[in-house]
């Protein structure tokens, strides 16, 4: 044969089946672990081998969700319209890849785990000379479920054999298929085109080609992965739970190694893509995902929750903020049980204290709102103070309005301000008014009815309730 198992790589990825096991109506490469799906994993490893347009990924069940999902890596994809099994699940992407010479690269795709490390020594086992394919195995204490690895006398590889086609000497074999296979592709494809659905399941078992191409006097060799935990495959939600745990820890160790402090990191969330700048310290149970970016020498109170937030150097979040697609600048301080919901741009030293909501709210440089406010829709500049239970009236019942208060102003506690309306810089509004047209510069607002005072009038109604009494 006249052949190379050298040459370009190509990858294919399998995620086309619906994944019974997971008794859910979502295909299984969509289920999340780490803050991403399983889906994603394996293409971001993937990338690190081969650029996008050398991947694809076999998707079926939910195909356009899975391909949505997939579509900003840019990586190829080949429909599997009915999932009848993984050999034939490659055999989708033929028309793409059957012409390109070189290595194939085939990957089970519920293998959240995987790092692109064994995918290359996966890649130098199957290189060797006169090598035809490698398969990733493992050993397990308890095989149950997974496809054995039959080895040849001198220790390649013979056959694998499923479970559900094993004879009883084979089920005691405790080397196991990972669904990690690497190939060269010219003897990849003819093989491909022999497997035949002859098994209870009456699939095309992807792992016969191994059979077959041993039968044809080619050599595959087994690459033997040594930390098993990378190469399981997630089958039901609690595999998910384990798989998520790794990659959880794993991202809380880089992130310690680069230098943020993180107190009992077993109880924290930090997904994968978040940044957390040097000795900031995060605190037992919070929660940082999404694209959450955390600036150096800040600190994340317990508890709290953030979802796409950006906060500069130097911010403190207490305990129990929940935050989402908001930006802080350099040194402000949110909290606690402050929770800020989308759209929010605070600048830097702005503060925001307990029971404050906000949403879509500008707060220019060092404006504080310190305890229980809503602002919503609002613009608020530098240097304002917001007092307790202020209220911006953003919604009419049918119209959202803005509500715009310039610099250095001082917001009285309880003041209820109607929008639209603008307050404008150095203004001051009384407490407890309620302000429902625009304030010029530097002017002292009232909007309150006006205190009236009837000395000795307590007296008189605790004896008009007394006489009450007295009747009754
Ligand atoms: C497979 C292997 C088994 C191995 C195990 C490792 C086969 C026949 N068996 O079994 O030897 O030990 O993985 O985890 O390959 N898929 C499709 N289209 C299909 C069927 C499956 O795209 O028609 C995809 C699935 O979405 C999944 C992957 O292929 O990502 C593996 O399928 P799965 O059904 O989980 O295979 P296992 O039974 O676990
Ligand atoms: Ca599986």
């Amino acid at each position: 044969m006249t052949s190379s198992n050298s040459g370009p790589l190509h990858i294919v990825i399998m995620a086309a089946g619906l994944g019974t096991r997971m008794r859910s109506a979502k295909a299984k490469v969509l289920h999340q672990a780490g803050g991403m799906t399983m889906a994603e994993l394996i293409v971001r490893q993937s990338l690190r081998l081969a650029a996008p347009g050398q991947i694809r990924v076999i998707t079926g069940y939910q195909a356009e969700e899975v391909e949505r999902v997939l579509a900003p890596y840019g990586v190829g994809f080949a429909r599997q319209t009915e999932q009848l099994g993984t050999g034939h699940a490659v055999l989708c992407a033929r028309e793409f890849l059957e012409d390109q010479p070189g290595m194939l690269l085939i990957i089970n795709g519920d293998c959240p785990l995987l790092r692109a490390e064994t995918l290359e020594a996966l890649l130098d086992t199957a290189r060797r000379p006169g090598v035809a394919g490698a398969v990733a195995s493992t050993v397990l204490d308890d095989a149950t479920g997974y496809g054995r690895m039959i080895r040849t006398d001198a220790g390649a590889l013979a056959a694998i054999v499923e479970e559900k086609a094993a004879s009883a000497p084979q089920r005691e074999i405790r080397e196991i298929n990972t669904g990690i296979y690497a190939f060269d592709a010219a003897r990849f494809w003819p093989a491909l085109k022999q497997v035949k659905p002859d098994n209870p399941a009456r699939e095309y078992y992807l792992t016969d080609v191994v059979g077959i191409l041993n039968a044809a006097g080619e050599t595959l060799l087994p690459s033997v992965v040594a930390d098993r935990r990378e190469v399981l495959g997630v089958n039901n939600r609690v595999e998910l739970a384990v798989a998520d745990q790794v990659l959880r820890a794993r991202k809380v160790e880089s992130l310690m190694l680069d230098g943020v402090t993180i107190e009992n990191p077993a109880t924290v969330t930090i997904d994968a893509d978040v940044v957390v700048g040097a000795d900031s310290i995060i605190e037992a149970f919070a929660q940082l995902r999404g694209n959450t970016q955390v600036g150096a020498n800040s600190r994340i109170g317990a508890g709290a929750v953030l979802r796409h937030v950006t906060l500069g150097d130097g911010s403190v979040v207490q305990p129990y903020s929940v935050i989402e697609d908001s930006v802080a600048g350099a040194g402000a301080t949110i909290g606690p049980f402050a929770r800020l919901r989308g759209g929010n741009e605070l600048g830097d030293d702005v503060h925001i204290g307990n029971f404050v909501e906000l949403k879509k709210a500008k707060l220019g440089r060092g404006t504080k709102a310190g305890h229980l406010a809503y602002l919503g829709d609002c613009e608020i500049g530098g240097k304002t103070n917001v007092g307790a239970g202020t209220i911006t009236c953003n919604y009419d019942g049918l119209n959202k309005s803005r509500t715009v208060v310039g610099e250095g102003c001082f917001i009285g506690s309880n003041a209820t301000l109607v929008a639209p309306l603008r307050i404008e810089h150095d203004s001051y509004i009384a407490a407890g008014s309620v302000i429902t047209h625009d304030v010029p510069p530097g002017s002292l607002a009232f909007g309150r009815a006006r205190q009236c005072v009837k000395e000795a009038g307590a007296e008189i109604i605790r004896r008009k309730a007394e006489e009450r009494k007295g009747k009754g």
